[in-house]
C-alpha cells in the first residue's frame, strides 16, 4: 500500500511519535502493519544518510522512500538524481548500497518491511551515528567518505577481486578514520605542524579505531576491523601501528591507502591547500613500492586514466 503526501503529512501531524537521534537525523518509528513498518525521517542540511544493502533480500521486500518536504541527492544503481517533494524511490531491489544527500533540511517517509527494519534499518542508524561524528570532528565531509568508499571499490573491481567479498572492504574504507574520534579535537584541526608528542597521539587513531570496530555493537562492522587497523601500514614496512609489510597488510588495506592518501592531497584542509591532481598524482607515483603497494599504485593509475582524470 502506497500512501499518499497527505496521508503522509496527516500522520506526521496526528499522532505521538518516537524518535532515534542519531545527531545528523532524526528517525521517527510511527508504527506497523503485519508486514511494513512506517517512519519519518528528518535529515539536517549537509548531511548524508545510507541504507545498507542486505545480501538476504528477497523478493517480497518492500522499500519505499517519499519526499515528505524539501529536495535530495540520491545515489542509487550507479546513477545520481535528485527527489523533489511527493516524489518516490521505489528501492525493493537494490543490489548496492544507497545514499542519500541533502543541502537543506529535508524529511522523508520510509515504508519497509518490518524484517528489514529491524535487521538493517535501525543497525544503519547506528552506524550512521558514528560516521556523523567523524564528519564533526574531522572536517571531512560526506562527500569525502563516500569517495574513499566508491574508489575503494573501484580498484578493488579493478584488481579483479571477487565481488563476494567487496562488503568488508565497503566498511572498513568508509570507517577507516573512526578511531579519530579517540583524538583531541586541538590535535586534528591544528593549523601548524604537529609536534612529536601530538603526532605520537594521532597516530593512535589505527590501532584504537581497529578496537572500536572490533566491539562494535553493529555485528557487520566487526569484520572490517583489520582494514582500520592497517591503513596507515607501509609496503616497505614503516608504517603503523605493526611494521607490517608488503604481503603482510591485506590487500584491503593497501587499497585505502592509496585511495585515501589522493584524496587527502587533493582535499582542502584547515592546515594546508589542496594539490593540483596532477601534483598528487606525482605523490603517489613516488611513493609506490616504499609507501604503497605498486600493484594497487598500477591499477589506481589505470582508474584514474580510464576516468579522464576526473575526481568526483
Ligand atoms: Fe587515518
Amino acid at each position: 500500500m502506497k500512501l499518499t503526501i497527505d496521508q503522509i503529512k496527516y500522520i506526521k501531524e496526528n499522532r505521538v511519535l518516537d524518535r532515534i537521534d542519531v545527531g545528523h537525523a532524526v528517525s521517527t518509528y510511527i508504527g506497523e502493519t503485519e508486514t511494513i513498518a512506517y517512519s519519518l525521517f528528518s535529515l539536517l542540511a549537509k548531511r548524508s544518510f545510507w541504507v545498507r544493502y542486505s545480501s538476504e533480500k528477497s523478493s517480497q521486500i518492500t522499500e519505499l522512500y517519499t519526499v515528505v518536504h524539501g529536495e535530495i541527492e540520491v545515489q542509487y544503481e550507479g546513477k545520481t538524481f535528485f527527489l523533489r517533494e511527493g516524489d518516490t524511490l521505489d528501492a525493493s531491489n537494490y543490489s548496492e548500497l544507497l545514499s542519500f544527500y541533502s543541502e537543506h533540511e529535508v524529511e522523508i517517509f520510509v515504508e519497509m518491511s518490518v524484517d528489514e527494519f529491524e535487521t538493517n534499518f535501525k543497525n544503519t542508524e547506528l552506524v550512521q551515528r558514528d560516521a556523523a561524528a567523524i564528519e564533526r570532528v574531522d572536517g571531512y565531509t560526506y562527500h569525502h567518505c563516500s569517495r574513499i568508499k566508491d574508489y575503494s571499490i573501484e580498484l578493488w573491481k579493478k584488481l579483479e577481486q571477487p565481488v563476494e567479498r567487496v562488503t568488508k572492504l565497503r566498511w572498513g574504507a568508509y570507517f577507516h578514520d573512526i578511531g579519530k574520534l579517540a583524538v583531541p579535537i586541538e590535535i586534528l584541526n591544528k593549523k601548524g605542524k604537529l609536534t612529536a608528542q601530538e603526532w605520537c597521539i594521532m597516530k593512535t587513531h589505527s590501532a584504537i579505531g581497529a578496537q572500536m570496530m572490533r566491539n562494535h555493537e553493529v555485528k557487520w562492522l566487526r569484520d572490517s576491523a583489520y582494514i582500520v587497523e592497517e591503513h596507515h601500514e607501509r609496503f616497505d614496512g614503516k608504517g603503523y601501528p605493526n611494521g607490517l609489510k608488503e604481503e603482510e597488510i591485506s590487500l584491503e588495506a593497501a587499497i585505502v591507502s592509496v585511495v585515501d592518501s589522493f584524496d587527502a592531497m587533493i582535499t582542502n584542509r584547515i592546515y594546508r591547500e589542496a594539490f593540483s591532481i596532477e601534483e598528487a598524482i606525482q605523490e603517489i607515483v613516488r611513493g609506490r613500492g616504499t609507501q604503497f603497494n605498486p600493484v594497487v599504485v598500477d591499477a589506481f593509475l589505470k582508474l584514474l586514466h580510464d576516468q579522464q582524470f576526473k575526481w568526483r
